[in-house]
């Protein structure tokens, strides 16, 4: 083993309650690139974990009348469990509000502010809470957030910002002197030329709007904002400047990050320069990988278009899924799911080139060989050479597919040379050579070298599915473990002559396509009839938590004494006649009288209002309201409800008088 280490990790998740096949995408990518490299002898270290922060989940938590705690351990628990269901290996589960990342997130704030990394400053501009993203004027999309589509909220606040303009030009020299960092290379052209060369903004990295975060200790109305406290995961987990830094000592920088498309910025611009900041070496790679869109759309909760992973693995196993995900998509390309591709992948990939070569191949070796596997006693260059050289080749082609993270690569080419042995099959025709004695040995020699393909099979299958090659081994009764790693497929033929095969059932029993699809339709309405419901019961709770109206920007008391207000008595009331909103009113103030008019006729009759002492603003510059000249306005409050109320005085105090 010696230096031979790997560290990956995937993207920390946040707690959803409805994780889809899309989210399970990138963990098993990560869990199939792990357990390639373990077998391939690295000491390999695999993390994942949830990014439980946030102004979002203090909101639902709220709505579910449960402390933000109680919220996320319930939903990380379920994302653990799903991890279970799809055979996970990972070797650390990080939580943002593990205390070992709180500490080192604080630790880590109050050094980049001692150096001057961080530092206070005041942001405006507007925000998307369902996206808890800050964005700033001329990054909105008609007005919109850019990413979700939905409407922000104008915000002003204290904060403090990381100071990403001065490590620009370091991170531009990095990322064009090191190609592999940024993979695969379009994400990489993007990140220079749309982010980094039109010039870095500073980072806001904390909040006072909300409490559910770290707290940054040294002033604690602020919490830790979302990207320091998310991408710093990556060295919490292992313990950096903890009290036991041997993880962290063995195995960082890491190999890859792998992270979905639309968060490599924050992976190749913030995290780099966080770790610039913290004189520590930059992760070796970062590598985008596409979304799984679902009948052309990004799988959305909320449209209840998602497929539920949870139902999938329970119908089909997780070894089908695994394998669906894998196979399907280009890796680092987007790409479609539906139920179609995924049971013809089943039944032709699984349940037929795999499945059936393996049931024929031990079938065979029953009938003909009492299920003894036979020697290999009888080659014929002329018809197993090709056959052969491609079984050898194998395990090298597939090493380089996965060090290019090519994994979808690295299936075609297994399936390729199942296909040849299919193939290999047809053109030996073992039922003839059986008929007659003389060619026993041919016929030995052919079966062997079948089983021994799938032996090679089986462990190369071993980091895509996790069932499946157990079960080919005990099939092949080739369970020792010398047959099963690494090692054992650097030489052909290495399967020993002799060992028994136990015919098994079959690995993917065949579908029934359009009896399956039938059902799955029906499931997936069922589903989006659910949402739609759920979406409408939602809608209608959160109309009955208004939100507080945001305070305006703060103001001096000489801001403030500029206005002129006081109290003035209505002596006249009538409606406007060409507007059903306003009335129009004769108010005495002290000596003098004047016409204010007021949008208020759908709240008071002009009769109520006759003989009321109101405070209006006297000195506000007079303006025409439906052709009626308005010299003043009367304050009245409103409330989430648009309930009015006019403004009096308490007590009967004479007209003209100030307020204050
Ligand atoms: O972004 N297809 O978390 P997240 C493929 N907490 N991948 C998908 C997908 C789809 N349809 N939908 C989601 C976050 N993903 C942050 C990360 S890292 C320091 C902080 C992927 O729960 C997505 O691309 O929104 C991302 O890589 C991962 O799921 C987690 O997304
Ligand atoms: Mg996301």
């Amino acid at each position: 083993m010696g230096d031979k280490k790997f560290y990956i990790t995937t993207p920390i998740y946040y707690p959803s309650d409805n994780l889809h096949i899309g989210h399970a995408y990138c963990t098993t990518a990560a869990d199939a690139i792990a357990r390639f490299k373990r077998l391939t002898g690295y000491e390999t270290f695999f993390l994942t974990g949830t990014d439980e922060h946030g102004q979002k989940i203090e909101k639902k938590a709220l709505e579910k009348g449960v402390t933000p705690q109680q919220y996320v351990d319930n939903i990380v628990s379920g994302i653990k469990d799903l991890w279970k269901m799809l055979d996970i290996s990972y070797d650390d589960f990080i939580r943002t509000t593990d205390e070992r990342h709180v500490k080192a997130v604080q630790k880590i704030f109050k050094q980049l502010y001692e150096q001057g990394d961080i530092y206070k400053g005041e942001y405006e501009g507007w925000y998307c809470t369902p996206c808890e993203s800050f964005w700033t004027e001329r990054q909105l999309v008609d007005g919109k957030c850019p990413d979700c589509g939905r409407p922000v909220e104008k915000a002003r606040d204290e904060s403090y910002f990381l100071r990403l303009s001065k490590y620009a030009d370091r991170l531009i020299d990095y990322i064009e002197t090191h190609d592999d960092f940024i993979q695969p290379p379009s994400r990489k052209n993007e990140m220079i030329n749309n982010f980094l060369k039109p010039g870095l903004e500073d980072l806001c990295v904390s909040r006072t709007s909300f409490k559910w975060g770290i707290p940054v200790d040294f002033d604690d109305k602020h919490v830790v904002y979302v990207w320091l406290d998310a991408l710093t995961n990556y060295i919490t987990a292992l313990g950096y400047d903890s009290d036991d830094t041997t993880l962290y000592d063995k195995f960082w920088p890491a190999d890859i990050h792998l992270v979905g498309k639309e968060i490599v910025r924050f992976h190749t611009i913030i995290w780099p320069i966080i770790l610039m900041a913290l004189g520590l070496p930059l992760p070796k790679q970062v590598f985008g990988h596409g979304w799984l869109v679902f009948d052309g759309d990004k799988m959305s909760k909320s449209k209840g278009n998602v497929v539920d992973p949870v139902m999938l693995i329970n119908r089909y196993g997780s070894d089908a899924i695994r394998y669906f995900l894998l196979r399907e998509i280009a890796f680092g390309s987007d790409g479609t799911f539906s139920n179609e591709a995924l049971v013809n992948r089943i039944n032709y990939d699984l349940a037929n080139d795999l499945g059936n070569l393996l049931s024929r191949t031990v079938a065979m070796i029953e009938k003909y060989f009492d299920g003894i596997i036979p020697q290999n006693s009888s080659f014929d260059a002329a018809k197993d050479s090709d056959f052969v050289s491609m079984i050898e080749k194998l395990p090298g082609k597939v090493e380089a597919d996965m060090d290019a993270l090519q994994l979808n690569v690295a299936l075609e080419d297994i399936w390729a040379v199942i296909s040849r042995a299919n193939k290999y099959i047809d053109e030996n025709e073992p039922w003839v050579l059986a008929k007659d004695p003389a060619k026993s040995d041919r016929l030995g020699t052919v079966l062997y070298n079948l089983a021994e393909m799938l032996r090679y099979t089986g462990v190369l299958l071993k980091p895509f599915m996790t069932h499946v090659p157990e079960k080919m081994f005990e099939q092949l009764g080739a369970d020792d473990e010398s047959l099963t790693n690494w090692e054992s497929i650097q030489t052909f033929g290495k399967l020993p002559s002799g060992n028994k095969v136990h015919k098994g059932e079959a690995l993917f029993p065949r579908i029934d396509i359009k009896k399956e699809l039938e059902e799955l339709e029906e499931i997936k309405a069922a589903n989006m009839k659910a949402a739609a419901e759920k979406a409408n019961a939602e809608s209608k709770k959160e109309e009955e938590i208004k939100e507080d109206v945001p305070v305006k920007p703060e103001i001096t008391i000489e801001d403030f004494d500029k206005i002129d207000l006081r109290v003035g008595e209505i002596i006249e009331a009538k409606k406007a006649e060409n507007s059903k909103k306003l009335l129009i009113f004769k108010v005495k103030s002290g000596n003098s009288e004047r016409q204010i008019v007021s949008g208020i006729a759908k709240y008071y009759s002009p009769e109520e209002m006759l003989g009321k002492k109101v405070i209006y603003i006297a000195n506000l510059k007079p303006a025409k309201l439906a052709g009626n000249i308005s010299e003043g306005m009367l304050l009245a409050a409103e409330d989430k409800d648009g309930n009015i109320a006019m403004l009096t005085v308490d007590k009967p105090l004479e007209s003209g008088s100030t307020v204050s």
